[in-house]
């Protein structure tokens, strides 16, 4: 049985997306990115083992190990990537898996980089097979085979390229390639953010872009916005366009339910889509347990955005579990939704007979 929800879901204009839009990334040089170690706010543990590797690379004046960073999508793994550059003093290209499509294009970007340069590949689980058999020797031996001509014609190339730091980003470190995962000595896993964490995180992009708002306001607005930094800083400018109609434009804890009450997020940061795909699971598979593949179907959208975009913050706040037979709604999830438990009567009178 499938059910078609593509006409109701909101995909094109979907407020607690956490891909990048060019709102995010304004002429590459977002103001609200930290560029420094000390700016950037959370992933504590993260950023203590980053400082050592830095400052231990530095003393021994070498290039800094091939890095790494893992977790859902919008908590800063490019920015990461910028900062480790910056502590390092070097300059980053940046480039993703999906852009380099044959092996010449990685070639080109390697034989172009500075000694100890940072190379950032965001989405570095889709890398080809072939372009990853130049990585493999770019990454350990920091050369690189190049094949010319066919046949009678052919020749090899040992092309010694300039040490440099590969810094991998995925939300999937389970589909990396074991050759490829192990060429990294660090590897660091990003974590969804704590509401208090998320307050800050708002409280210094509203000074950045000039807003007036309270904490409560920001505490209000850190809440609803998924764990995720790129999600926070969407509403708070979203709330500041309804603070600025319906009041003198501070935002409250009041001006910041009100907007984004009428934004359809709840109290807990979930959208329509969130709730959709609760409600799907809830209705059509009596709560789970149901295959990805099966849910992807069900509600018209691709298995991978349901791992990586819906996924992490329903399992993180306990209205998910996985099981190996497939997603299961929890009891927690019944609640916030108000919909009945399998089996539960709605008669809330305690049973006197149990
Ligand atoms: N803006 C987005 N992510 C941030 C972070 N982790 N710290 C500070 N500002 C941010």
């Amino acid at each position: 049985m499938s059910f078609e929800f593509s006409d109701e879901f909101d995909f094109e204009n979907r407020i607690m997306d956490t891909s990048e839009i060019p709102e995010d990334t304004a002429d590459g040089d977002n103001p609200l990115r930290p560029k420094t170690l000390d700016e950037y706010i959370g992933q504590e543990k993260v950023k203590e083992n980053l400082r050592v590797f830095i400052q231990a690379a530095k003393q021994r004046n070498e290039t800094l190990d091939h890095v790494l960073l893992y977790g859902p999508p919008g908590l800063g793994k490019t920015t990461l990537a910028a900062i480790i550059a910056k502590e390092m003093g070097v300059s980053i290209r940046i480039t993703s898996g999906p852009a380099i499509e044959k092996p010449g294009d990685l070639a080109s970007i390697l034989t172009n980089l500075n000694t100890g340069d940072v190379l950032f590949i965001d989405e570095i689980h889709r890398l080809s097979r072939a372009v990853e058999e130049v990585l493999y020797p770019a990454m350990e031996d920091f050369a690189i085979d190049i094949i010319t001509g066919k046949g009678q014609m052919a020749a090899s190339y040992h092309l010694p390229l300039p040490r440099f730091t590969l810094v991998g980003a995925t939300t999937r470190a389970g589909q990396l390639t074991a050759p490829l995962r192990d060429r990294f000595g660090v590897v660091l896993r990003l974590e969804l953010y704590t509401p208090q964490e998320l307050a800050m995180i708002i409280e210094r992009s509203a000074e950045i872009l000039s807003i007036g708002i309270e904490h409560d306001g920001a505490l209000e607005i850190a809440s609803r916005s998924r764990g995720t930094p790129r999600i926070a800083n969407r509403l708070l400018k979203r709330v500041r366009d309804f603070a600025q109609v319906m009041s003198d434009g501070v935002i409250t804890r009041e001006t910041a339910k009100i907007a984004l009450d009428r934004l359809e997020i709840d109290n807990l940061g979930l959208d329509r889509n969130d709730r959709r795909m609760l409600e799907a699971i809830i209705k059509f598979y009596a709560g789970g347990p149901v295959g990805v593949e099966t849910l992807a179907a069900a509600i018209g959208e691709e298995a991978v955005t349901i791992e990586d975009v819906y996924e992490p913050y329903l399992l993180q706040i306990g209205f998910l579990s996985r099981t190996p037979r497939g997603r299961c709604v929890t009891a927690e999830a019944y609640k916030h939704l108000g919909c009945k438990m399998p089996g539960e009567t709605g008669n809330s009178q305690p049973n006197l007979f149990d």
